[in-house]
């Protein structure tokens, strides 16, 4: 080759350089608010929690038989909010971490079917679904029956034999609107009472489906089964976490819809959290007694509500105590074979239900309100990322702790 092919080879390798650069480094043509705050929020770093997720080595058996590990999905997810369609920075660093989605509140019943009875409005609700599709993720839907969030026209006043109907007809409807594009339902949400019913009470809290069709529970998920064979029915629930008289309530629930037949695939554990967190332990031995029923457990709205300071700040003491807990509740659900999942009640703070619920709480998410990834965030990931043997959140756990954390958790949850 002569040294003029090579030069002009050169120049010619030059130009083609220099035109790659001037496309790659051109700015685009959004405005200047757009790529300052909206286009690039500032990413975590490390692995992405879904990527992650993909493939994880799960403990296949606890109590200390075995230490296997087995390469299996852990899904990651986060509730969508309203607003979550006009913040494509919250959109952005949702499809980037995060591999399922709930509609916060868009498919519950007074949403969907605010006016009256048989006219629905699947508007927002369908936008959660296009966007979980075009970013490959998956849809939770929430909820098809609760005692909240109800439209206006529903009323006790309607006879029993109403009320089964709408209640059918809701679940047909919803269910069959959305076929395969939403995998898993909150069948029914919230149906355990609070506290513990004396003498011959019922462990159902009373709502209006409870008072007008006693087996509403079971009703709902035949329904639903019949409506998709193959959704993952749920049933969903909060303040039953750990081994105690509402989660042994739930218990004796379930395993009678099991026994009797009924379609239930798995419980979801709501999740939300104080700074006193839980007893890890007792949270694994829950787990593990709904598993050994062949269900599957799913964290469906996991967050840790923080007591803010005057200026609505808190300290780094309460962020790393949260992230803990996150790092702690991720730790059992890994586990736990049956675990499948663990979403928390949005992303960001910025948007978080807690703040209007508990006035004086915030700062719940792992997302702080400029989409910054907190300590809680980077918990989760690392508790993914780290070597585990069974039985590792049992370990130096006593029931002596258990009395102690419940005696002092109630007073120090008002002060960190
Ligand atoms: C909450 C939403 O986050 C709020 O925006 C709404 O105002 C009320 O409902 N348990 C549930 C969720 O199952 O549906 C609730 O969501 C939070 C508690």
């Amino acid at each position: 080759m002569s040294f003029r092919q090579i030069y002009s080879f050169a120049w010619s390798l030059t130009g083609f350089l220099w035109f790659l650069f001037t496309i790659t480094t051109m700015p685009s043509s959004t405005s200047a608010q757009e790529s300052d705050n909206i286009d690039v929020p500032p990413l975590p770093t490390g692995p992405r929690l879904r990527t992650i997720g993909t493939n994880i080595p799960r403990i296949v058996s606890r109590n200390g038989a075995a230490s296997l590990t087995l390469a299996e999905p852990l899904a990651i997810g986060i509730a969508t909010h309203t607003n979550f369609h006009q913040e494509p920075a919250y959109q952005t660093v949702a499809a980037r971490e995060y591999d399922v989605i709930t509609p916060e509140n868009d498919m519950k019943m007074g949403p969907l079917v605010p006016n009256q009875r048989g006219s629905y409005d699947f508007t927002a609700a369908d936008e959660h679904v296009r966007f979980a599709e075009a970013h490959g993720m998956q849809v939770h839907g929430h909820t098809l029956v609760w005692h909240q969030q109800l439209p206006d026209w529903l009323q006790p006043s309607l006879s029993p034999a109403e009320l089964r109907s709408v209640l059918q007809e809701h679940i047909r409807t919803v269910v069959s609107h959305y076929g395969d594009r939403v995998a898993v339902w909150d069948v029914v949400n919230e149906a355990i009472a609070d506290s513990p019913v004396l003498f011959f009470g019922s462990p159902m809290r009373s709502t209006i489906w409870s008072r007008a069709i006693p087996d509403y529970v079971d009703l709902a998920f035949f329904t639903a089964r019949e409506a998709n064979p193959s959704a993952i029915l749920l049933l969903n629930d909060y303040s039953v976490e750990e081994v105690n008289s509402k989660s042994n309530r739930m218990y004796n629930l379930v395993a009678g819809m099991v026994r009797r037949g009924v379609p239930i695939d798995g419980v979801g554990f709501q999740g939300h959290l104080r700074a006193n967190g839980l007893n890890y332990c007792s949270m694994a031995n829950n787990m593990q007694r709904f598993a050994d029923l062949g269900l599957d457990i799913y964290i469906t709205e996991l967050d840790v509500r923080l007591s803010l300071g005057r200026n609505g700040d808190i300290s780094p003491f309460q962020s790393q105590r949260q992230a803990d807990i996150y790092r702690n509740v991720m730790r059992v659900c890994l586990e736990q074979p049956a675990c499948k999942s663990v979403q928390t009640w949005g992303m960001t703070d910025l948007h978080s239900w807690i703040p209007s619920f508990a006035p004086g709480f915030g700062s719940a998410l792992p997302f702080d309100e400029n989409l910054a990834a907190k300590p809680a965030y980077y918990a989760m990931q690392s508790a993914m990322l780290e070597q585990r043997t069974p039985d590792d959140v049992c370990a130096g756990q006593d029931d002596s702790m258990n009395f102690l954390e419940s005696l002092f958790g109630g007073i120090a949850s008002f002060f960190f």
